[in-house]
């Protein structure tokens, strides 16, 4: 899951920007965050990032399109989340989540 969305940040993030990690333990999960300052992602296209194949017009070909529909079938396998935040020209925050052990049966 980290190596995904840690390759995307990276490669939609210009030299000099940032990457930043984080992860926020609670009672009943565990939620990481991914975010960059890249180009981010517009309103209109944060539901079809997580399609298989599907790539913003202008970042086509740096890859296939399916990172994002893999990562969102093993987080959702494992019931956690996983979603994204992002502005156009702000940068992007991906978030998953993962059940706390203490809350698995
Ligand atoms: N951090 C990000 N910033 C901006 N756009 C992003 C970011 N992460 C994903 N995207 C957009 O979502 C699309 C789908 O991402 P996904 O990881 O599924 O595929 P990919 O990275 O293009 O190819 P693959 O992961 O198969 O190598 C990307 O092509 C890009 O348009
Ligand atoms: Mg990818």
């Amino acid at each position: 899951m980290l190596d995904n969305l840690i390759s995307n940040a990276l490669k939609f993030t210009a030299a000099g920007g940032k990457v930043t990690v984080s992860v926020e333990g609670g009672d009943k999960s565990v939620t990481f965050c991914v975010s960059d300052t890249g180009e981010g992602i517009p309103p209109q296209n944060l539901e079809k990032i997580f399609d298989r194949f599907w790539q913003a017009e202008l970042t086509r070909r740096l890859g296939t399109g399916l990172g994002l529909s893999v990562a969102k079938a093993i987080i959702e396998q494992h019931k956690g989340r996983i979603w994204a935040e992002s502005e156009a020209g702000e940068g992007t925050r991906f978030y998953f989540t993962l059940p706390s052990i203490t809350a698995l049966p």
